[in-house]
């Protein structure tokens, strides 16, 4: 069994990895650090003593893609002092772009989300003349068997992946032709993974897909074993009632009852569900390609409420969509305050070469109109996360405690069950940990709780 945990020593030579983007790119940083572990390598926080310098990238919108482009000049410096030192850039970014970034003269290594296994490889055949790319995509789930090395900092929470890739094809999105398309992974190396987590302390893991809810394993052998998403959910929740169990991202066309109902037999099945909405309009959900329409989403809204009413919901909205009238954004803020999410990542929309949008729509709200509607957006939600906290004053959580709290030492931080962050005095308590706590007060952000037990 491979070390969950980086190996310190200090005759290796050392590789330093900055992780941009999403959850899955943190977990592949982890499952890159364990490959380069194996070929021996030693992670460093300090840049100044790399060998190997690799940022894990992210392309999904263009102010993503511009802040690596500023890093790739910072990397320039490095490179200048240090001559052998060696540039990577991996994850979607490389996927996207390929030998346009070695044009910089920067990058030494260019190495796609499904192409880690042979960056041991790829580290060993650069030389100044030699760049080297790999950006093939995988019809298969590539690194099942790998254990990925944890980079958090409090061992208690850890990402598993579970499936990649999406075949969905939303007309705005880049993700399906940076990660390719959607394979599961065998659920017996998922519970391996989970239970081996458990055993390290680990208290909860977040299953990561782009679409989790076409999570499908089949069984090579004997087609009929297959595992749905909901049935993994089960399997994973069963390990132990003290190992929380998260998931993301679903997609509302997707979210089955059978997952509903799984959640709410299993109390350590987390009471959250990320469900990205992106639009309010039938209009802009129907040029987005998203397949459902406003009246479905809150159908599934509904239905989740009704099964579970202390149900967690997030939601991701893009707001100047191409051809986005006055009209479809009021149609937005209507959706948001009947669904009276709970929280939203709220991005104006970005066009993305390449992408059925860019080809098809002209991107022509102005920039100062998708600016006015985000903000309008940003301001709704904060009103409707407030009351959504107001709402859970007097009310007892059980919290697991992640960290001691950035502003004050003798406060500790968790999240409850439907994925609100609390913090309490840590009256002798542990990272680690779970306590029952109260809501007394609140901000939009951050429910301030006192301790119950
Ligand atoms: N522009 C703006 N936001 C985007 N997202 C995906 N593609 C784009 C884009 N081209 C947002 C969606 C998605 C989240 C991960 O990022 O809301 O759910
Ligand atoms: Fe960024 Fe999407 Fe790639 Fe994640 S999958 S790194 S969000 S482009």
């Amino acid at each position: 069994m491979s070390d969950i945990r980086p190996i310190k020593d200090d005759r290796r030579p050392k590789v330093y990895i900055e992780t941009y983007g999403c959850q899955m790119n943190v977990n592949d940083s982890e499952v890159i650090l364990s490959i380069l572990q194996d070929s021996g390598y030693a992670l460093t926080e300090d840049i100044e003593e790399a060998s190997v310098i690799l940022a894990n990238t992210c392309s999904i919108r263009d102010n993503a893609e511009q802040r690596i482009w500023g890093r790739i000049e910072q990397f320039r410096l490095q490179k200048n002092r240090r001559e052998n030192v060696i540039i990577g850039i991996v994850g979607c970014m490389a996927e996207r772009l390929k030998d346009k970034l070695l044009d910089s003269r920067t990058v030494d290594i260019v190495a796609g989300p499904d192409s880690y296994r042979s960056l041991p490889e790829l580290i060993r055949n650069v030389t100044p003349e030699t760049p080297q790319m790999n950006v093939l995509l995988s019809q298969e789930e590539t690194y099942a068997d790998i254990t990925p090395v944890r980079m958090d900092k409090n061992g208690v929470s850890a990402y598993i992946t579970i499936m990649r890739g999406c075949n969905n094809v939303c007309s705005y999105c880049v993700v399906p032709y940076t990660r390719g398309t959607e394979r599961s992974r065998d659920p017996e190396t998922i519970v391996r993974e989970a239970a081996e987590l458990f055993d390290n302390g680990y208290r909860e893991v977040s299953l990561l897909g782009q679409n989790v809810d076409s999570y499908l394993w089949k069984d090579p052998v004997t087609a009929d074993r297959n595992v749905n998403f909901a049935q993994l959910l089960e399997m994973v929740a069963r390990i132990s009632p003290e190992l929380r169990v998260r998931f993301s991202t679903s997609h509302p066309k997707d979210i089955s009852d059978e997952v509903i109902y799984t959640m709410a037999m299993y109390d350590n099945i987390c009471r959250h569900i990320h469900l990205p909405v992106q639009s309010g309009s039938n209009a802009m959900l129907e040029k987005m390609r998203r397949k459902y329409t406003a009246e479905w989403y809150l159908g599934r809204v509904r239905k989740i409420r009704s099964v579970m009413p202390d149900c967690g919901l997030t939601t991701d909205i893009i707001a100047g969509f191409c051809g986005e009238t006055e009209q479809d954004h009021r149609d937005t803020l209507a959706l948001m305050e009947e669904a009276a999410f709970d929280a939203a990542f709220m991005f104006q929309y970005s066009e993305r070469p390449g992408t059925l949008a860019a080809r098809k729509y002209p991107d022509d709200v102005p920039p100062e109109v998708k600016t006015a509607r985000l903000n309008e957006i940003i301001a709704l939600q904060n009103r409707l996360s407030r009351e959504s906290n107001e709402k859970d004053l007097g009310k007892t959580f059980k919290v697991l405690i992640e960290g001691v709290s950035k502003r004050n030492s003798d406060e500790l931080f968790g999240r409850t069950s439907s994925n609100k962050v609390c913090v309490f005095p840590a009256a002798g308590h542990n990272i680690g940990d779970y306590v029952t706590v109260e809501a007394v007060s609140c901000t939009s952000a951050t429910l301030i709780a006192k301790l119950i037990q």
